[in-house]
């Protein structure tokens, strides 16, 4: 009896070391199963050049603070795979963001890329706080359809570039978790 109790402890202490270093390998050694870098243009609608932009503010900032508190911009940006603006659009990004902090420029985004190109179809789908201030922010991609179908994964995003509220390009680095 003594024996088969030694026995069992033994297994079970082998057992559980096992889960517990494969768990910690699991979590250093975590790579995106699929990256795509890209590049989102914002050209901000000012009331004449209907021609070019691809984004307008919906509703003006409020008076609280001078950061622009309330203003919301809906968007349908191209995103191309390197930071010319005119280069083929590869994927688009349709959605919104507004500024949302009294103290700084910080903005909250929730939009939807949407590829249609021989290379993907599908959807991505992502939502989180731009801190304007950071050199690199961290989205949540909360979902996918299509070729990325129940997708989830960060976006790390880099502003590459801007001109006053006229424009601004923000690297995408889409890192995703969940393959199918
Ligand atoms: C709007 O943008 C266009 C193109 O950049 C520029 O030519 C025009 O002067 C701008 N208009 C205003 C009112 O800022
Ligand atoms: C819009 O037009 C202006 C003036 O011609 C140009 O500077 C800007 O790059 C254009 N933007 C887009 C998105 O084509
Ligand atoms: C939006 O707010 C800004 C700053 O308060 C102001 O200069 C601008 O005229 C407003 N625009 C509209 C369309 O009300
Ligand atoms: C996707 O691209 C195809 C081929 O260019 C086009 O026929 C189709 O309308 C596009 N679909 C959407 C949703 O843009």
């Amino acid at each position: 009896m003594t024996r088969f109790i030694q026995f069992y402890s033994i297994f079970f202490l082998l057992l559980t070391h096992q889960v517990a270093s494969a768990r910690k390998t699991s979590m250093k050694e975590r790579k995106p199963c699929k990256r795509i870098v890209l590049y989102l243009h914002d050209t901000m609608f000012n009331g004449t050049n209907g021609f070019n932009a691809t984004s307008a503010t919906v509703a003006n900032g409020t008076k609280l603070g001078n950061f622009k508190f309330g203003l919301l911009a809906v968007f349908d940006d191209p995103l191309t795979t390197d930071n010319h603006l005119l280069s083929p659009p590869v994927a688009r990004a349709q959605g919104f963001y507004f500024y949302d902090m009294k103290t700084t420029y910080n903005s909250w985004f929730g939009y939807t890329v949407i590829f249609n190109s021989t290379k993907y179809k599908g959807t991505i789908n992502i939502m989180g706080a731009d801190m304007m201030d950071e050199k690199t922010r961290d989205l949540s991609v909360v979902g996918g359809t299509g070729d990325f179908f129940m997708t989830r994964g960060i976006v790390t995003f880099r502003t590459d570039t801007f001109q006053g509220f006229d424009y601004f390009r923000v690297q995408m680095d889409i890192k995703l978790f969940e393959c199918y």
